[in-house]
């Protein structure tokens, strides 16, 4: 029977029906909270404040991963955020402030964060194949198993045919990729990536830009990317971080008005273009002259 008919409302009024008991469903915790996070190296005169009071929030939005892109010159903190978030010494713990990622305090790292280092550091001893491999090892993934699932991953970064090559035999730009592989491999609910494609050629940045595109949409993570290129920061960004330095601080926040267009298409756009202009400009108001130079 349509209960909407009114023979139907009839037989049983609205009003009579006992209330369905009501759904509680706590919302979800967001991904990251920085609450006025301050760190300082050293004391005393030697002291260098490297972040103060940054505050933001990463929503776990439904069905959607953020990626957050930071630019902003060096030295103002982006490696520092990352490594908050990462719980990783001797960034971690911060000076004053609270870091939260879903809800907890951070107090050490974890599986759920996953951090590409801006010096991606390999083991040395192991080959390609066994670099990619080694955070499986650690969770105590069987061999073949863990060797299939890294050699779908070399697949993925375009490093077929250097599965056994050892860390000394590669470039600085494939050893990046091997960074990336053996980070992604692990499936963390929030990536960190510190200037991931920074040495690579453009060729291949593109790829791994597209990579990652993908691998995000498919897996809706949350996305934390610093990078240089204002270009790289609004393609791949649905808010970029504007930090400046001395002290290190977060300085705005831009959404990026993204047009249900394939990424691929937007970089030709003229909002595009017109996006990484104000950006740029903003990021050269934020970055300090050098020396003896007046602007
Ligand atoms: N381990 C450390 N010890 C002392 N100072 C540090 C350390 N790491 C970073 N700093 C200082 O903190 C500031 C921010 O550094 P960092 O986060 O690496 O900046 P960015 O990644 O934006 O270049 C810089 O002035 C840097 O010299
Ligand atoms: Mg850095």
């Amino acid at each position: 029977m349509n209960p909407s008919t009114p023979s139907a409302r009839t037989e049983q009024p609205e009003k009579l029906l006992p209330a369905p008991p009501e759904r509680k469903r706590l919302p979800a915790p967001d991904v990251v909270t920085f609450n006025k996070v301050t760190k300082t190296f050293g004391v005393g005169p030697q002291a260098k404040l490297a972040l103060h009071e940054v505050s933001f929030t990463v929503e776990d939005l439904p069905n959607i991963g953020e990626m957050v892109t930071i630019v902003g010159p060096s030295g103002c903190g982006k490696s520092t955020l990352l490594r908050l978030i990462a719980g990783l010494k001797p960034h971690f713990p911060p000076t004053s402030g609270e870091v939260q990622v879903f809800g907890k305090p951070v107090q050490d790292p974890g599986p759920d964060r996953g951090l590409v280092d801006q010096k991606y550091s390999l083991l040395p001893h192991l080959n390609v194949i066994q670099n990619v491999a080694f955070g499986l090892k650690l969770r105590g993934v069987g061999r073949s198993e863990r060797d299939d699932h890294a050699q779908e991953w070399v697949k993925k970064v375009g490093l077929e045919g250097s599965e056994k090559k050892f860390p000394s035999e590669l470039s600085g730009g494939m050893q990046q990729r091997v960074a990336i592989a053996a980070t992604l491999i692990l499936q963390p609910r929030i990536l960190l990536m510190d200037e991931p494609f920074g040495a690579l050629d453009p060729g291949i940045r593109f790829r791994m830009q597209e990579l990652l595109l993908q691998l995000w949409s498919e897996k809706e993570e949350t996305v934390f990317l610093v990078t240089h290129s204002v270009e790289e920061a609004v393609y791949l960004g649905d808010r970029v971080f504007l930090m400046a330095p001395n002290p290190g601080r977060l300085v705005e926040i831009l959404k990026v008005p993204r047009p249900a267009e394939p990424p691929e298409e937007s970089r030709r756009k003229p909002w595009f273009i017109s996006f990484c202009q104000t950006l740029l400009r903003r990021l050269e108001e934020e970055s300090p002259a050098p020396p003896g130079v007046k602007l």
